[in-house]
């Protein structure tokens, strides 16, 4: 159940009439790594992780997505609703209004409709916890492109409002991941056909000594450990430290 609750989570200003940029913005609409996707994927992808809290997660993360949709779809609406059709065909939007006059439609920079392959999910929460975190950092780099294309003062802070919740979000799936490979490590579990207990030796891996679900350091792509490139939550890490200077980066 979800309250509705009668105003945007980010007041959107649009300070010029801009449809190019319309245009532009419609990716995190309707764009394979845009608000749709995110909220779809998370909303889809709770029923199966392996604990209430992580559930809990998903539903807010998903459920703050569709916020985030409401205020694209704000901002869209806002920079393209006056145009004349000389302005849409300059903005090269004359197919789009063909097709849909000036409704918002599901499509990505370039007109390509959503595609429903991006909403991943495998019954595996730390496949799914990773593909949410890269997911988390593709929204923060289209992010980044947008803000790179718009000198429209109220639609950067709204931009840089989005970003900055990409942000957050990619550090609170990296917690969940952290905490279901910690209790994975503390219990004998099943995963792709390898029994997860310490000490096991598994090629290019530590000790647990298990690809893919090992909470000990220097295992690419899945440790919860420090130096490790891609989803930890510790520090130093590329796109995902909390520590000033790399990419992508937050600083509570
Ligand atoms: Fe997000």
């Amino acid at each position: 159940m979800w309250i509705y609750e009668k105003k945007l989570e980010y007041p959107v200003r649009v300070d010029k009439r801009n449809p190019e940029l319309a245009k532009i913005i419609m990716t995190q609409y309707g764009g394979p790594d845009g608000e749709l996707a995110a909220s779809l994927r998370y909303l889809n992808q709770r029923y199966t992780m392996p604990d209430n809290k992580t559930k809990a997660l998903l539903t807010d993360i998903g459920t703050e997505e569709l916020a985030h949709l409401e205020i694209v779809a704000t901002l869209i609406y806002k920079l393209s609703k006056n145009a004349d059709l000389e302005e849409l065909r300059a903005a090269n939007l004359i197919g789009h209004y063909t097709e849909h006059g000036k409704a918002l439609y599901y499509a990505d920079a370039v007109g390509i409709p959503f595609p429903i392959e991006c909403l991943t999910a495998k019954d595996d929460p730390i496949a799914d916890l990773q593909d949410d975190m890269a997911a988390e950092q593709r929204a923060r780099a289209t992010y980044n492109h947008l803000m790179n294309l718009t000198d429209d003062k109220g639609v950067y802070d709204t931009l840089a409002f989005l970003r900055q919740r990409e942000i957050n979000h990619f550090q609170r799936f990296g917690e969940a991941l952290q905490q279901v490979q910690e209790s994975y490590a503390c219990k004998k579990v099943i995963v792709q056909g390898a029994s997860i207990t310490s000490n096991v030796a598994v090629a290019g891996t530590t000790t647990p000594n298990v690809q893919g679900v090992s909470t000990s350091s220097n295992v690419a792509g899945t440790s919860t450990a420090a130096n490790v490139q891609g989803t930890s939550t510790a520090s130093n890490i590329a796109g995902a430290s909390k520590t000033p200077n790399v990419s992508g980066t937050y600083k509570k």
